[in-house]
């Protein structure tokens, strides 16, 4: 197969596409099919690992008794971070929706393997945080799967990660790295929530990018 042509047409989508996803946080509750989740998931893979080491392992969390636990580990991590703010700001965080996890149809919990022999080290021994980053490039392609097909996508951290391993059955070595929702969303936006809720603000290109 030669290899494909990237048109103009094919570039102002994809502008688009990054210009439009968003942190998603309202889902309406009908289903995902489970053959497209796999589809984003193979699409995911794609993401480049140091080494090749390919990290990310996905469990998708189906029970109910496990959802409403990670529900409950959220409830109480918020309102930890919660206490760390005072007056106006406090009471700001306290008016935004932080997470979907009642609503979203599909609930994917996302590891890295330390331990994985795959890669051999390669490129692990200088920056051993490269292994973790390779778990997030796979989420955000991901990120950019889900929402090319129309789904929205939330990522939790305000989550006591500690429990979450045994919570899930999953190996003690494998690192929490995310925890997403899934799901149609009800709304798009050009805009984050966050930057809606008058929480945070885009900065300037100008005063993130420098010469030397
Ligand atoms: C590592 C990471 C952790 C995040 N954790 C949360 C979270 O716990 N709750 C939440 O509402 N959003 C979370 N977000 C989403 C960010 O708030 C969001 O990406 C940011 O406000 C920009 O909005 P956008 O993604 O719609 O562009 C997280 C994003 C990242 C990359």
């Amino acid at each position: 197969m030669p290899p494909p042509a990237f048109h103009p047409t094919f570039r102002e989508s994809l502008a688009q596409l990054l210009e439009w996803r968003r942190d998603v946080r309202h889902f309406r509750n009908d289903p995902v099919d489970d053959a497209l989740i796999a589809q984003l998931l193979r699409q995911a893979m794609h993401a480049p690992s140091v080494g090749l080491s390919q990290p990310w392992r996905w469990v998708v969390v189906r029970s109910a008794e496990r959802r409403e636990s990670i529900r409950e580990n959220f409830a109480a991590a918020n309102a930890s971070a919660a206490a760390a703010y005072r007056g106006e700001r406090a009471a700001r965080y306290g008016a935004l929706k932080l997470e979907g996890l009642r609503q979203a149809p599909v609930h994917l919990a996302v590891f890295a393997d330390e331990r994985t022999g795959t890669g051999h080290g390669l490129g692990r021994q200088t920056m051993p945080g490269t292994l973790t980053w390779s778990v997030v490039m796979a989420v955000h392609t991901l990120w950019l799967a889900a929402r090319a097909e129309g789904l929205g996508m939330g990522w939790i951290s305000i989550l006591d990660p500690q429990p979450l391993n045994r919570l899930l059955d999953v190996p003690e070595h494998w690192i929490p790295i995310a925890y997403l929702c899934i799901g149609w969303p009800e709304r798009e936006s050009e805009t984050p929530l966050l930057e809606e809720s008058g929480w945070e603000q885009r900065l300037p290109y100008e005063t993130l990018v420098l010469g030397r």
